[in-house]
């Protein structure tokens, strides 16, 4: 056996334009529907991996949380697809910061699975390429596929594969492409939200629109690429507004209805459309909590982040750019 060393990769959050809300497959983590993000730069995860034959358990901490029960044994069994891949059986000592809040919700899941593809397979000696990391990433988190690769990224939910290695994601444009900025609007918190897996599936059981979501996803995925190519904001933002809605209604439609959204959320809708419609190239986007994520031009970004700061209840503005794909540091 060669050396095994500590490998430390950083990766960025991602947030999705054309959502990502269903599976097709929970044991392999298949989505039911393509999406299509943008890695966010100034957002940072570093995880530092080492696979060490002195130790008999995996060590996990994350911002200085030593992991334990259910959180520790997703973990576990994502560095033991690694190993299984490696051939190897050693335990690991993994650190995880995030230089971002925890509750200002950015999907730490997805910066975290894709710094933590990228440094576990580095420092088990495989050598992925972008493609494997996207696949392993995945196993992790949906959404952590996407934030293998910088700038505007589309995932594909996969079809025929049995062991789901048609599912990954891919660089449509680097962070070059069209300097948009996000602006997350973090609002007040409420009770804990349920899970996203834990969603997904009752809305797919239980909600009546849910065919009619995952039908439409890859009619609505085809406009947002066209917007997006040709730097079409107007477009792209009817679009992401379009494929965000729709996503909240459906988690509504289910039994019980998800409701993600606080009263300012919806108070933020309307300012943002106010906003658009009174010539603010802005339009918005709402994950699995109550914040709001104001797109915008590089040029739009102070006024949009001026007026978004000013409503009551907004606790704090993140801005952050198009950033770069996980990578070794
Ligand atoms: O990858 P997960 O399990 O964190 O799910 C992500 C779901 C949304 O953030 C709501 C949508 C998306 O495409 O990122």
């Amino acid at each position: 056996m060669s050396n095994l060393n500590p490998v430390s990769a950083v990766a960025h959050p991602n947030i999705a334009l054309i959502k990502y809300w269903g599976k097709r497959n929970v044991q392999l983590n298949l989505p039911a529907a393509g999406s299509l993000s943008l890695t966010l730069d100034g957002l940072h995860t570093t995880t530092s991996v080492h696979f060490d034959p002195a130790l008999d358990h995996d060590k996990i901490a994350i911002n200085d949380e030593i992991l334990s029960g259910s959180k520790h044994q997703r973990l576990s069994e994502f560095l033991d697809l690694v190993r299984q891949r490696a051939g190897i059986s050693h335990r690991a000592t993994v650190i995880t910061k995030n230089d971002f809040p925890p509750s200002a919700g950015l999907a730490s899941s997805a910066s975290g699975f894709a710094a933590l593809a990228l440094a576990a397979s580095k420092a088990a000696n495989l050598d992925l390429d972008p493609t494997e990391l996207s696949i392993l990433a995945r196993r992790g988190s949906g959404s952590a596929a996407r934030s293998i690769h910088g700038g505007w990224v589309e995932m594909f939910p996969g079809k025929d594969d049995p062991n789901g290695l048609d599912s990954y994601a891919v660089q449509l444009h680097d962070e070059s492409h069209w300097d948009l900025n996000c602006l997350v609007a973090v609002c007040a918190q409420g009770p804990k939200k349920i899970g996203s897996t834990e969603a997904m599936m009752s809305t797919a059981e239980t909600a009546p629109y849910y065919p009619a979501w995952i039908e439409d996803v890859p009619k609505t995925l085809v406009e947002a690429k066209l917007a997006l190519a040709s730097r079409d904001f107007s477009k792209l933002a009817d679009v992401a507004e379009a494929s965000c809605l729709r996503m909240h209604a459906c988690a509504m439609a289910a039994n019980p209805g998800i409701l993600y959204w606080k009263g300012i959320t919806v108070d933020l809708i309307h300012l943002v459309r106010q906003m658009r419609q009174e010539g603010t190239p802005v339009f918005f986007t709402i994950d699995a909590g109550p914040h709001i994520k104001a797109f915008c031009t590089a040029e739009a970004a102070p006024k949009v982040s001026e007026t978004l700061a000013a409503v009551p209840g907004v606790q704090k503005i993140l801005h952050a750019t198009p950033g770069a794909g996980a990578r070794i540091i």
